[in-house]
């Protein structure tokens, strides 16, 4: 069976994104490893619907209940968990916008993290129900440095793939891009060198 690599971009940049470059960059050390690699390519530029009082009716009743103007609203959440679901592998590349996640990777998580489809509560807290899988989240900046203070992006997109279930979570950074663009993307590069070289030493 061959792999399956999603690929999430969230940067309305379409034309010189360094995120973009990133997740290419990554795709094409997959596409080495995996020659047979199906790949699932989910632009958030492109556009998100966001959630509304419909969607959080719908999806709080049982599926089997649900009526088709119901059933239509949460389409596109099933349809988005279906693609983290079938992937073997997943890598998220997104730029910080305002300290935090563009908006419509935020519209993205909403859609995803559905109780019952992706987490449930228990007596014990809540549980994430997605099988784990690697996760690799690629994140730009212009000037915050990626782990500081006012860092409200990378902890953030850690604890909603830990929440849906998964915890096999790894960040590459290119931060302060308007410093030393050229090197920050070339470390980068090198962090996504070092994850393949470590898989293959401990394979
Ligand atoms: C709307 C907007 C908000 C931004 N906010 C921040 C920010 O809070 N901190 C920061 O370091 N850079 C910020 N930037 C700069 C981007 O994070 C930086 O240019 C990023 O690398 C762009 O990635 P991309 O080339 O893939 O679009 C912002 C850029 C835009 C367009």
């Amino acid at each position: 069976m061959s792999k399956h690599l999603l690929k999430i971009n969230a940067s309305v940049n379409t034309t010189d994104s360094a995120s973009r470059q990133l997740a290419g960059y990554y795709e094409s050390r997959m596409i080495d490893k995996y020659p047979n690699l199906q790949i699932t390519h989910r632009d958030l530029s492109m556009g998100m619907t966001p959630i509304n009082e419909d969607w959080i009716n719908a999806s709080s009743i049982p599926e089997e209940k649900r009526d088709q103007y119901q059933q239509k609203i949460l389409a596109l959440s099933d349809h988005l968990i279906n693609e983290l679901v079938d992937a073997d592998e997943i890598v998220l590349a997104t730029p910080m916008y305002n300290f935090s996640v563009p908006g419509n990777l935020k519209i993205w998580i909403d859609q995803i993290a559905r109780a019952g489809k992706t987490f449930q509560y228990t007596a014990e807290g809540p549980r994430g129900l997605l099988s784990d899988k690697p996760v690799k989240i690629i994140i730009t900046t212009g000037g915050t440095p990626v782990g500081s203070e006012i860092d409200y992006l990378s902890a953030y997109l850690k604890q909603i793939f830990n929440f849906i279930g998964i915890t096999d979570v790894s960040l590459i950074a290119a931060d302060q891009l308007m410093m030393d663009r050229d090197n920050s993307l070339k470390q980068a590069k090198t962090q996504i060198d070092q994850l393949f070289s470590n898989q293959q030493q401990a394979a």
